[in-house]
Formats: structure tokens, sequence, C-alpha cells
């Protein structure tokens, strides 16, 4: 129970990767607000926490609005007490190639993955500043360290948040706040559904470890940094994806 007495925000967890961060949090001891678009998945997530015996709120909201992140956060701090951690990890993508992208897929996937992180450690930073104490994991994505053909708007928002990741953890350091990124590589998830078996085969030839990753893989990462582990490490992204990226 390395996270006994903790209680975390985790976005996009509903399903996929945000909810297995969230089941594996309070597998360890945290209490966990779920947010997401879709308060009814988020609502099952949260049933299925509380059958742990921890608390849990399903909370609505969207990330790349700040007055409905600036509700969820002070609900959610009502309901647990207090935020320890939080995992900014609802994203979504709009593939495209370049000269086809509208200005609406460049301004979407910016305004939910890097707005949306944005907006959410702003208002939990206020709260963990006075705590003096926090544990922010941002979910990124290899793409943001490597790139790749179809995803420039996504690939932006993920450098991004790495970016953004360091120049927090900078910031807040001082008042024994961690800020930490997670770089996963191919994760199946609904994301990655839509990638053909084929497609699935020659990323395989591209990992190192010959397998796409799970969920667990990317929430047992954001256990370390969320753990007292972790706490003499700050500003770092970690990448999560069977070895296809090597710093
Ligand atoms: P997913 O599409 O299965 O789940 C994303 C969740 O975020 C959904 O429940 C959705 O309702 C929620 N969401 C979307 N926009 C939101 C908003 N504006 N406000 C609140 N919630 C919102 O995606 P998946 O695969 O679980 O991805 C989770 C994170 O991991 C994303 O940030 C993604 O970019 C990142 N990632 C995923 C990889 C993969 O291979 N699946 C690889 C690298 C990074």
């Amino acid at each position: 129970m390395v996270l006994k007495d903790k209680t975390a925000i985790v976005t996009g967890a509903s399903r996929g990767i945000g909810k297995a961060i969230a089941l594996t949090l309070a597998e360890n001891g945290a209490d966990v607000a779920v947010i997401d678009l879709n308060l009814e998945q988020a609502d099952e997530v949260a049933a299925e926490i509380k059958r742990m015996g921890r608390r849990a709120v399903a909370l609505a909201g969207n990330v790349a609005d700040a007055d409905s992140v600036e509700d969820f956060v002070t609900k959610a701090a009502q309901e647990l007490g207090k935020i320890d951690i939080l995992v900014n990890n609802a994203g979504i993508t709009r593939d495209t190639l370049l000269v086809r992208m509208k200005e609406d897929d460049w301004d979407a996937v910016l305004d939910v993955n890097l707005k949306g992180t944005f907006n959410c450690t702003k208002a939990v930073a206020r709260i963990m500043m006075k705590q003096k104490y926090g544990r922010i994991v941002n979910i990124a994505s290899v793409i943001g360290l490597m790139g790749n053909a179809g995803q420039a708007n996504y690939g932006a928002s993920k450098a991004g948040m790495i970016g953004f990741t360091k120049s927090v953890a900078r910031e807040l350091a001082s008042r024994n706040i961690t800020a930490n990124a997670i770089a996963p590589g191919f994760i199946v998830t609904s994301m990655t559904q839509v990638l053909s078996d084929d497609m699935k085969e020659k990323l395989k030839e591209q990992i190192p470890l010959a397998r796409l990753g799970t969920p667990s893989d990317v929430a047992n990462a954001v256990l370390f940094f969320a753990s007292d582990a972790a706490s003499y490490i700050t500003g770092q992204t970690i990448a999560v994806d069977g070895g296809m990226v090597m710093q």
C-alpha cells in the first residue's frame, strides 16, 4: 500500500490507459477522482474502486475548458479532502498528413492534450502548493520524442507536454511537488484499435521487446512516479515503449 492515505485525480480515466492508472493507484491505497467526458463509464470505474474499499468520485469534465476544470478540481478536493497526485492522461488524436490537416484538427488536439494539461496542472498546483506536497504525472507519447508522419498536431502536443513538465518541475520543486512525464509507445487501447493487423506486425519489428504494451505497463510507471520511491526524481520523461526509443 505505497499510496496509503493519498488522493489522486486522473483525467480521461473512464477507459484505456486512464482507467488502468485509476485502478492501479487505488489498488495501492489511493482514493481517486475519476474524470472524463463520459460520466457513465467514469461511474463504473469509480464503483470498481469503491469495491476495493477506497473512496472514489466520478466527475464529468472537459480538460480543454478551464471553467470545467476549476469545477471538477474544486469538487474533487471537497470530496477527497486534498489532492496529492494529478495524472494528466486525457488525450485525443486527429491524424492526417500535414498538407491535409485542418486548423480545427490542430486546435482540437492541442486544446485537449496540451492546454488540458496546463488547465488541470494550474488548478491543482494551487492546492498542492498550500499542502507543500504533490506528484504530477503527465502522459505524453513516444511520438513527442521521435515524431510520426500524419501526427504533426499530436507530436507537437506531446512534445509540448514534455517541455511543460520540465518548466513546472523547476517552478514547483521548492514546494515539494514533482512533475514527471511518461512517453508510452504503442499500447493496446481503443486509440490503437484502428491499426490493421499488418500495421501492428510492422510495428512489432521496431520494438525490441517485440510486443505492443498494455495499459498496466503504463500504470506501473505512473505508480512509481506517484510513490515516495520517486521523491528525488523530477522533470524527467520515461519511455514505456518496449525499447522503441532509447534516449
Ligand atoms: P482512449 O481514447 O482509450 O481514452 C482517452 C480517454 O480520455 C477517454 O475516456 C476520453 O473520453 C477521455 N477524454 C478525451 N478528451 C477528453 C477531454 N477533453 N476531457 C476529459 N476527458 C477526455 O485513449 P488511451 O489510448 O487510453 O490514451 C490515454 C492517453 O495515453 C492519451 O493522452 C494518449 O495520447 C496517450 N497515449 C496513448 C498511446 C496508445 O498507444 N494508446 C500511446 C502513447 C500515448
